[in-house]
């Protein structure tokens, strides 16, 4: 099992987008396993994007990130990272495929509505600047066994 950070970012929230794009995850099947609404501060912004630190977008984006609340999510299931990365979309709306998130609904470069972590180590790093370990639930779902096959045992 595999866990991913998710920013439903400021445009996403403003054009009232969050619950439709959370509900995508949850009829995939990954499970929600903690989520809050939150302004990210530039200290913050700076530390998520610092690999982009020097990129001629970079300004850009911490003032994007930074403009209004997000919703911050962190979802589980297996292959969780690249399922969630393959469901927003290429980064912008204007290439992404017809029926991912910002093939859907986004046509901007900077404002592309969601970020995914994109590896395990990002993940695991992602999710410790956005979230105290108790913050992040451990819980049983019944339909879990609906949505893996677990005759092996473990999830398939
Ligand atoms: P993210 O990290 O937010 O999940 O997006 P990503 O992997 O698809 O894209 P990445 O290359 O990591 O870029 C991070 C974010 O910077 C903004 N961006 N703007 N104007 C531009 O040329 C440009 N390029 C990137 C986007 O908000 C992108 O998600
Ligand atoms: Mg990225």
């Amino acid at each position: 099992m595999e866990r991913t950070l998710i920013i439903l970012k400021p445009d996403a929230v403003q054009r009232g987008l969050s619950g439709t794009i959370l509900s995508r995850f949850e009829e995939k099947g990954l499970k929600l396993v903690a989520m809050k609404l939150m302004k990210i501060d530039r200290g913050l912004a700076e530390r998520h994007y610092a690999p982009h630190k020097g990129k001629p977008f970079y300004p850009g984006l911490i003032d994007y990130v930074t403009s209004g609340p997000v919703v911050v999510l962190v979802l589980e299931g297996l292959n969780a990272i690249a399922v969630a990365r393959k469901m927003m979309g290429a980064t912008f709306g204007f290439n992404a495929e017809p029926g991912t998130i910002r093939g859907d609904w986004g046509l901007s470069k900077t404002f592309n509505l969601i970020h995914g972590s994109d590896a395990p180590e990002s993940a695991a790093a992602e999710i410790s600047l956005y979230f105290k370990p108790e913050e992040i639930l451990g819980y049983e779902r019944p339909i879990d066994r609906w949505v893996y096959d677990m005759s092996a045992g473990s999830p398939q």
